[in-house]
């Protein structure tokens, strides 16, 4: 028997809208963490999934009911009581992910998009015996990497023999995706670094009681130890930190829903629909005028209107947004229940990995640069904004070019 741990998080680091939780953001028409979900749902012997984070319940608990009924599997959420850090809510929750004996339990990180290989990792980490971490790995470039978790491995064994989190010069290109299996006995090495810290807490202040780093305090000393083993895969993986990056995302798993799920994919073969430029994602719920282009790379979500003349590429779409006739919008996220007027343009600037770096990773740059200017992103209009012409537009309306929001 397996379970899944999700580590979700909270409310107070890098939102990405105002009024959903991250991890419930659409993404490719679905909440991020769906698609995680949905990946451990394939797994014959996966029996539970646990979210653990530090929403408050009123905000997850619809999600959670969702899901169970959606894809028939237990699903619960365990709230920390504070941020406990990336291992102290495992350790927090141990009899819960303990309970029933799972041969092994995978941790997934809630803001990483992937086409997770589980059924290979738990594979490869039972083929290891002594192991008691499995790490999925992928390469990046020389300089992205010290933004990540960087790993040395034994290239016979597969054995990790060194680790360091964002070190501050290059160790390997090697990086940790953030997604894990572990034996249940990884929690004596959880309750050694928690204990170790309890001492901290009595002399050292401010440290927060319980809060332990998965990265740092477990993984990093377990190096070299012959416990810890990683995986390297190649298949698409991102992080998802900023709102270009969930662009970003939402075109991969778009993609993946050409093999996986086409049914999810809209087609304009029907007669009255609009014009598709694959790939493209429109809920249900959405009504979208048969003169409007769409694609490639469009999510539309439920309750959205797209109005007459309309052209849309590589963009999301929130639910119940209006967009007005003949408007364009690209490279951006539209808010919810936003409205933008008719012959408005809303374009933002691709951030893309570099075509030309092989393993080159998405940028989660910062909104300013060193020199205090704003670094080129996607746009996004927020919730329930209001985007329409200063002036009355004329016949053609293509001198409309200013905006208020
Ligand atoms: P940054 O670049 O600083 O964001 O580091 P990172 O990419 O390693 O991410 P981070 O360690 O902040 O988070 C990794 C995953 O763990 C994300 O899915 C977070 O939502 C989740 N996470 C982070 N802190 C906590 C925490 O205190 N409790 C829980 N349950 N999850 C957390």
């Amino acid at each position: 028997m397996l379970k899944a741990i999700i580590l979700i998080g909270g409310p107070q680091k890098r939102p990405l809208s105002l009024d959903i939780p991250k991890p419930l953001f659409p993404v490719a028409g679905l909440p991020l963490i769906q698609h995680h979900i949905e990946a451990c749902a394939g797994l014959e012997n996966l029996r539970e999934i646990l979210l653990i984070g530090f929403y408050p319940i009123a905000q997850i608990e619809q999600f959670v009911t969702d899901m169970q009924n959606k894809y028939s599997i237990t699903i619960k959420y365990l709230q920390e009581f504070v941020a406990l850090g990336t291992a102290g809510g495992l350790y927090h929750f141990r009899d819960q992910i303990r309970y029933g004996n799972p041969d092994a339990f995978f941790v997934m990180n809630g803001d990483v998009c992937a086409d997770f290989p589980l059924i290979e990792l738990y594979n490869f980490h039972k083929k290891t015996a002594k192991s008691l971490v499995t790490i999925m790995i992928t390469e990046a470039t020389k300089q992205q990497s010290l933004h990540y978790g960087c790993i040395v491995t034994n290239k016979k064994t597969y054995e990790v023999t060194h680790y360091v989190e964002k070190p501050s010069s290059y160790v390997s290109t090697l990086i940790n995706c953030g997604i894990y299996v572990f034996s249940v006995d990884i929690f004596q090495v959880i309750g050694e670094a928690f204990n170790a810290k309890q001492q901290d807490y009595y002399s050292i202040l401010p440290v927060c009681f319980g809060y332990i780093r998965l990265e740092q305090e477990v993984l990093a000393p377990l190096a070299g130890s012959g416990k810890m083993f990683a995986l390297q895969v190649n298949n698409w993986w991102s992080q998802l930190k900023t709102a270009g990056s969930a662009i970003y995302a939402n075109r991969h798993y778009l993609e993946l829903y050409r093999l996986k799920h086409p049914e999810r994919l809209y087609t304009s073969s029907g007669e009255g629909g609009c014009t598709v430029i694959p790939d493209v994602y429109i809920d249900r719920t959405a009504s979208v005028h048969p003169t409007a282009v769409l694609g490639p790379n469009v999510s539309i979500g439920p309750g959205v209107t797209v109005g007459p003349g309309v052209r849309i590429k590589e963009s999301i779409i929130l639910a119940d947004a209006c967009i007005e006739e003949r408007s364009l919008v690209l490279h951006s996220i539209i808010g919810r229940g936003s409205r933008v007027g008719r012959w408005a343009r809303v374009e933002g600037t691709p951030t893309d990995p570099d075509p030309n770096k092989p393993f080159a990773k998405i940028e989660n740059q910062p909104l300013f640069n060193n020199d205090g200017k704003l670094n080129p992103s996607i746009t996004i209009l927020g919730m329930n904004n209001r985007l329409c012409p200063i002036t009355t537009p004329d016949n053609t309306g293509l001198q409309h070019k200013t905006y208020k929001v």
